[in-house]
């Protein structure tokens, strides 16, 4: 059995949807992640706390942030059990914290069912810490003192402390459902993958012309702004850990404050459009949640009057338009793609556009023709990002 104690450099893995590895990748390097690889879904990398607590309030496109406590081999329930007791639970938790266990398992013939793998690791932590102190932690699934991972692959198992404790795509902001909303980290991989970075710095506006609850507009301006995506967040994974550094998480927070103080004075025009008048409340509630009132500007239009006000600076339109994805649902969206792309000739010459779409048929009914697509998923759905600028010559 090989077991790994916890190094000053920790390795950390940072989760995503697939096709958002090279996103975040670059995401993890530009805050100072070492020795950072792509792997299926997710990103390989090291680096102190520091860098873990940067992980978990600024990237935008990852799902969580798993830090690896160690790996070890099972070919047995008790290989299992044995593997979780070598390590001392009690520099992670208080005998009167509280914990929560996840357990997935892929072609493993001693362990296959999920909920008794999870049953022996909690088993094997709370017998370690009740044996020492007479008290064992209790479990609570919602917001647990730490939450533990193992993913058991052949006969090798990964334990790992959940460093973001709920999946970091809820930002906090969003709390009307509308339908088909995008979720908030793929909405931000759309908005980097579309130079957007780039087009807010050389002061261009943002426009979604079928914003919903405006969840690509709120990411908008976060990136516009240097806003972390996190700062609002009032629970991570390891607030309630014993290796828990408060001063350092102070400072990693006071800086994002500072920053976002500065960003917030200097954003660019964003503006969004729908059809749908609670679909704009939405949006304008979700825009007041995130600290952004005033900064984003909703109207109910529809996509044939869409337009720009000639003090808008050109720069990117992005759009997560319905995807006719439902029977009878083809010919009506059909006809919105027309639409759009008769706008798009007409009123935006020179912008940029990002739309992501499940459907490539619909695209073509845009008229215009774009780069190579991007794939995305939507969920389960693979999706396109078409990306194209507003030119004649692409008509
Ligand atoms: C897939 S949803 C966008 C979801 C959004 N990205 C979010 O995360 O909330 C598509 C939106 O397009 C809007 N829409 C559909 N047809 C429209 C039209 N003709 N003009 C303007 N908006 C339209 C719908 O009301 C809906 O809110």
């Amino acid at each position: 059995m090989n077991h790994d104690a916890i190094p000053t450099l920790y390795q950390l893995f940072a989760t995503t949807p697939k096709a958002m590895e090279g996103i975040l990748a670059n995401e993890i390097e530009a805050l100072g992640g070492k020795n950072v690889q792509q792997k299926m879904a997710g990103v390989a990398f090291q680096g102190d706390l520091a860098m873990a607590y940067k992980a978990c309030l600024w990237s935008r496109t990852t799902s969580r942030i798993p830090l690896l406590l160690s790996s070890f081999e099972v070919k047995s329930q008790q290989d299992l059990y044995d593997g979780i007791q070598c390590i001392d639970w009690s520099e992670h938790l208080n005998a009167d914290d509280s914990l929560a266990v996840s357990f997935s398992s892929k072609n493993n013939p001693a362990i296959n069912n999920t909920h008794f793998g999870a049953q022996k690791v909690k088993d094997a932590i709370v017998d370690q810490m009740r044996a020492r102190f007479n008290e064992r932690p209790r479990v609570d699934t919602e917001r647990p003192s730490i939450r533990i991972n193992v993913y058991l692959h052949n006969d090798t198992a990964q334990l790992s402390l959940d460093l973001s404790g709920e999946s970091s795509h809820k930002r906090g902001y969003r709390e009307i459902g509308i339908a088909a909303p995008i979720k908030e980290n793929l909405a931000a991989a759309i908005l980097l993958r579309a130079g957007w970075t780039k087009i807010a710095q050389q002061g261009g506006s943002l426009l979604d012309p079928m914003c919903g609850s405006g969840t690509l507009l709120v990411e908008g301006a976060l990136i516009a702004g240097d806003i972390a995506p996190g700062l609002q967040r009032d629970y991570f994974g390891f607030l309630g850990w014993k290796q828990h550094n408060t001063a350092l998480w102070q400072t990693v927070l006071d800086d994002a404050q500072q920053r976002r103080e500065i960003g917030l004075s200097q954003l660019p025009v964003i503006v969004g459009f729908d059809q749908d008048r609670h679909t704009v409340a939405a949006a304008l509630q979700h825009i007041e949640n995130a600290g952004l009132s005033g900064k984003i500007h909703i109207e109910k239009r529809d996509i044939a009057d869409a337009s720009a006000a000639e003090s808008w600076p050109k720069g990117l339109i992005v759009c997560n338009p319905p995807y006719g994805e439902r029977l009878g649902d083809e010919e009506q969206a059909a006809v919105l793609y027309l639409q759009f792309g008769e706008a798009l000739k007409r009123r935006f010459t020179g912008w940029q556009v990002a739309m992501i779409i499940g459907n490539p048929e619909l695209g073509f009914r845009l008229g215009i023709r774009s780069q190579k697509p991007i794939t995305l998923f939507n969920g389960a759905l693979e999706c396109k990002l078409l990306r194209f600028t507003i030119d004649e010559k692409s008509f």
